[in-house]
């Protein structure tokens, strides 16, 4: 059984749509989804209402010929992405509702995501993205650092107990690029303007970069990692342990050399290194939590023996 799309419209701003059942996606037909357009009468002409509309400034009635033309563009555009929208919305329904019968796991719910806050996630770990890097990335770099904090981002809101998320030094050229992301300032992510050192304790901060000594094994609850906000193909190698060393904070590296004993790509971006540590926080050993997020074409040859590990 599929939702049919039923539209019963007498001009834009009144259309109601009306949800009936068909029993198979094929009833619903593009025709079905013909809509008379907004005070735009059977000759094609603008009718005015009692009180009288403004375009762009100009009242209905006293605009010229080609914003008159510009004017019923508006309104034919108006309506049909009325009807884009509801027919994109009901093929969402169907595809949910197929995914439901076939038992297939469709993520969470609005409900279920709106209750799943940071603030009352049952994981205190913090994971910064330290965005302090402006000046060593080209304008498309800086895309791409954006790009990987949404899916940074859309990975904590699915996730049942979201990491405490922040971003540091979120001014200049990164807030620029955020910017063009409608509402990011309602995300349920912290921003700062300043560095991590003038939001955290010291001793509470670990950075992650693969050229550190250390491995880091687990995770500790109250420590806060970060992560490099950086784009560079490698050609700024060392730069964030460096900073780390400079700023006396505690480094470490992923434990992939552990499991893997050959790995063709030890350096990740931003996202995988996050849903690295959420499959972690989790409850995922790093093992499973390499295997889960680094694509297939990252060649990872097991170890002989990481018995003494797990
Ligand atoms: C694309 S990398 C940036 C590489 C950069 N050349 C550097 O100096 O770190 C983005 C960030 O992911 C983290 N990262 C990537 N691979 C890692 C690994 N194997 N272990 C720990 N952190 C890693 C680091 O925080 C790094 O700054």
């Amino acid at each position: 059984m599929l939702f049919k799309f039923n539209p019963h419209c007498n001009c834009v701003g009144e259309s109601k749509f009306k949800m009936t059942t068909v029993e198979n996606a094929d009833d619903v037909k593009e025709d079905e989804l013909f809509c008379k357009k907004s005070r735009l009468d059977v000759n094609n002409e603008v009718t005015t209402t009692e009180t009288e509309e403004l375009f762009n400034g100009v009242e209905i009635s006293k605009l010229t010929k080609s914003q008159m033309k510009k004017y019923k563009r508006m309104l034919q555009w108006q309506s049909v992405k009325k009807l884009k929208r509801a027919k994109e919305k009901l093929r969402t329904k169907n595809r949910k509702y197929e995914a439901k019968m076939q038992n297939i796991d469709i993520g969470p719910s609005r409900k279920q995501l709106k209750s799943a806050k940071m603030a009352n996630s049952p994981c205190k770990i913090g994971v910064v993205i330290d965005l302090s890097f402006d000046e060593l990335m080209i304008n498309k770099d800086m895309g791409k650092v954006i790009k990987q904090i949404l899916r940074v981002y859309t990975e904590n809101r699915r996730a049942t107990a979201p990491m405490q998320l922040h971003l540091t030094s979120f001014v200049g050229r990164c807030k620029e690029e955020m910017s063009k992301h409608n509402g990011y300032e309602n995300w349920d992510m912290h921003f700062h303007a300043t560095s991590y050192l003038d939001v955290f304790p010291k001793e509470k901060l670990v950075y992650l970069s693969s050229e550190s000594d250390n491995v880091i094994n687990e995770l500790e609850q109250d420590k806060i990692y970060i992560i490099g906000g950086l784009v560079d193909h490698n050609s700024h190698k060392g730069v964030c342990h460096q900073k780390a060393i400079t700023e006396g904070i505690a480094h470490g590296q992923l434990p992939i050399g552990e499991y893997f004993h050959f790995v063709s790509r030890k350096v990740f971006t931003i996202n995988q290194v996050f849903e690295i540590l959420l499959r972690v926080s989790e409850g995922k050993t790093f093992k499973e939590a390499f295997e889960m997020v680094l694509p297939k074409r990252i060649n990872m040859q097991p170890a002989l023996d990481n018995s003494n590990i797990e």
